[in-house]
């Protein structure tokens, strides 16, 4: 966890990335603590691995300076860094059995035999592989591959693990799974974890604090509440979870701001300063901070609407509804109750739409 007054245990000090004339990563300044979990979160060719392989020495900046435990790590090759990369496919030796495979980068090292041993044993326990230590990769599951590519990084003891897309081939019960698995490692071992990834629930899982990327560029950092909560633009706002957002003019500012938003039909107050009369801002509003009822809701901010869809996902439900104006708005609503009066409202149901002024982001980008 970032605490103050700490020197980070990664500085990467406007690092910038040149693949001929294309721009892989633009001028991106970031620091990481020691025992941290931290996501690089981004869409697919917004240049995560190349970051992570800037870090692990696989790549030279083009501009720029990475540190790791307060060296400069420019002309320092990837076998001298405190550092480990779990690549995205798994690259395990398909004739090695799984005891073989995590002992190998130890093979290498200036470790005695014994001490390998040890070190293996302990390494699969980690994992809780110990009882399939014998098998070679194609007897075992896509998780559990993925968990002894897991323990061949962590052997070699690094004090910085980066895992490029690590849970990419597995599925949704495993991926849960494994994210937790991979959290209780971090926290044993206090190894610094930068972990890749264009899942967002992913990253929310996994991470103490996210860096959020787009071509190249850093957008925001923060905890997964921050970057959820107070998204900084519309970008992050939309690129994490779902969210409603709507245009709309500042018309007063005090006791909150007043905006005017044509496609809501009227005025919505938001709690916020942090604008001026006259500006053109975005009103954001999560689905979920949303309230659906029947009637007329005592609310500030409070919109009639019907009914147009209707996702039922057992635990909750996702509604959207048609305005006057002809907007969509998607609501999101947990089945609290159980039977045939589970459902708040139901398919052509005139329904009231309202949420907290502190429940929508004011955004300006
Ligand atoms: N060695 C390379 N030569 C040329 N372009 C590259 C090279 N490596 C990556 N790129 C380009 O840089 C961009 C970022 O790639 P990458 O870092 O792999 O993205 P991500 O991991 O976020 O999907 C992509 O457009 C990719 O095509
Ligand atoms: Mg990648």
């Amino acid at each position: 966890m970032p605490s103050e007054g700490q020197a980070p245990f990664i500085r990467i000090e406007g690092v910038t990335k040149d693949f001929g004339k294309f721009t892989a990563v633009k001028n991106v300044s970031l620091d990481i603590f020691k025992g941290e979990m931290f996501a690089l979160l981004g869409g697919s060719g917004c240049g995560k691995t190349t970051l992570l392989r800037m870090l692990a020495g696989f790549e030279a900046p083009t501009s720029g300076r990475i540190f790791i435990d307060g060296q400069d790590m420019t002309g320092v090759p990837p076998y001298e860094r405190p550092v480990n990369m779990m690549f995205q496919s798994y690259a395990l030796f398909p004739h090695m059995s799984v005891e073989g495979n995590v002992g190998y980068g130890l093979k290498h090292e200036k470790v005695t035999a014994k001490e390998r041993t040890d070190r293996v044993r302990q390494m699969l326990d980690l994992v809780q592989l110990t009882p399939l230590a014998g098998r070679k990769p194609h007897q075992l599951s896509g998780g559990q591959r993925q968990r002894v590519a897991l323990a061949r990084a962590l052997a070699k003891q690094p004090k910085l693990l980066l895992l490029d897309e690590p849970l990419g081939a597995l599925d949704k019960k495993l991926r849960e799974h494994t994210q937790f698995e991979i959290m209780s490692i971090q926290e044993r071992t206090g190894i610094t974890f930068v972990v890749v990834t264009h899942d967002q629930e992913e990253a929310m899982t996994l991470a103490n604090r996210i860096a959020v990327m787009d071509h190249g560029e850093i957008r925001q950092i923060g905890a997964p509440t921050d970057v959820y909560e107070f998204p900084n633009s519309r970008f992050v706002a939309g690129f994490i979870g779902s969210i409603n957002m709507f245009e709309g003019e500042v018309t007063k500012n005090g006791a909150g701001l007043t905006i005017s938003v044509p496609t809501l039909g009227g005025d919505i107050t938001v709690s916020s300063d942090a604008a001026a009369v006259g500006d053109k801002v975005t009103v954001a509003v999560r689905p979920e901070k949303i309230v659906i009822s029947r009637d007329r809701p005592e609310a500030v901010n409070a919109i009639s609407g019907v009914v147009r869809d209707l996702g039922y996902f057992g635990k909750d439900s996702l509604y959207r509804v048609s305005l006057a104006t002809g907007a969509l708005v998607s609501v999101n609503s947990v089945n609290i109750s159980r039977g045939g009066t589970a459902k708040t409202a139901d398919w052509e149901d005139k329904v009231w739409l309202s949420f907290d002024p502190s429940a929508a982001i004011l955004l300006k980008d």
